[in-house]
């Protein structure tokens, strides 16, 4: 693991604390809880977002690990390492995977630090996704990730937080580029549901962050570009790939149905062909 971690500004939010704060983390300060209370009070049920997007990722990369054969992943715009991170569900699954973790947020670094100091499979360097040569050619990714074989590239909750004129499509792209046929991609996204939620939850983004994008159905489906999107294609968090007996937390459902929350953010798994 790389790089400073003396820079993490406590009196301004983040967005990776927020989201710890929303997902009942201890790694948030005052500033941070400002704004996820925000989130808790004035739209209620909206934490949703963050328990469906996680748990699917878990499925995703277990179905990963299970069912491809593939053994290194990059995880871009990661987090917060919280309980089953990408490197525990894939070296439970699939031992010896290798993970490399990439966040901008110095306090993924200083938690990843501690969590990851015995396993010599995983790293996280800190980077900016919207760079993405600088991610491929880290000296921690040229180490961990070997680009002839394939590769699981994560893009979960992260290119939402790319804005148009970023060109978040430009990151997936890259990586298509970089990686051999049999690789998958898992994104996950904010999905449009043209309603006040939607454009409420953007704002407070973006007066917050200057990032955070609710996209259509189209406008994600154009992010995965030529990657051939695998069953059930793009769907809800909530109802992609659901496990028979789900084991994480649900927020203001009473049943099956998808909340307003659980339809306004959708991911997919695709394949290199
Ligand atoms: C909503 S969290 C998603 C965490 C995790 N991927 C998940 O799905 O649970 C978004 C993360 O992306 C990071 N992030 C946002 N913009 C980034 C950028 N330009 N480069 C790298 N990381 C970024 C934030 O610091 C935060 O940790």
């Amino acid at each position: 693991m790389t790089d400073s971690t003396s820079d993490v500004d406590q009196s301004r939010p983040s967005i990776a604390r927020v989201y710890d704060y929303l997902l009942g983390g201890k790694d948030n300060f005052a500033a941070d809880r400002v704004i996820g209370d925000h989130f808790m009070v004035d739209l209620p049920g909206s934490v949703a977002i963050a328990y469906s997007n996680r748990a699917a990722l878990v499925r995703a990369v277990r179905d990963i690990a299970l069912s491809t054969g593939i053994r290194q992943f990059i995880d871009m715009g990661s987090g917060l390492p919280t309980a089953d991170n990408v490197h525990q569900v894939a070296q439970r699954h699939a031992p010896g995977s290798r993970v490399v973790y990439v966040d901008n947020d110095p306090i993924v670094l200083a938690h990843g630090r501690a969590l990851l100091e015995e396993n010599e499979y995983t790293c996280v360097i800190k980077a900016d996704v919207r760079e993405p040569e600088r991610v491929r050619h880290h000296p921690d990714t040229v180490d961990l990730i070997d680009f002839e074989q394939p590769v699981g590239v994560i893009l979960s909750a992260i290119l939402h937080h790319v804005n148009d004129d970023e060109d978040p499509a430009s990151i997936v792209r890259y990586w298509y580029d970089q990686v051999p046929s049999g690789s998958h991609f898992f994104i996950s996204h904010f999905r449009s549901g043209d309603n006040p939620e939607t454009v409420e939850a953007e704002g407070m983004l973006q007066d917050t962050f200057g990032r955070g994008r609710w996209r259509t159905d189209d406008e994600i489906r154009a992010l995965f570009g030529e990657l051939e999107i695998l069953d059930p294609g793009i769907s809800t968090c909530l109802t992609w790939r659901p496990d028979p007996a789900p084991g994480l937390t649900r927020i203001g459902a009473s049943g099956p149905e998808p909340t307003l929350w659980e339809q306004l953010i959708v991911a997919g798994l695709a394949r290199k062909p």
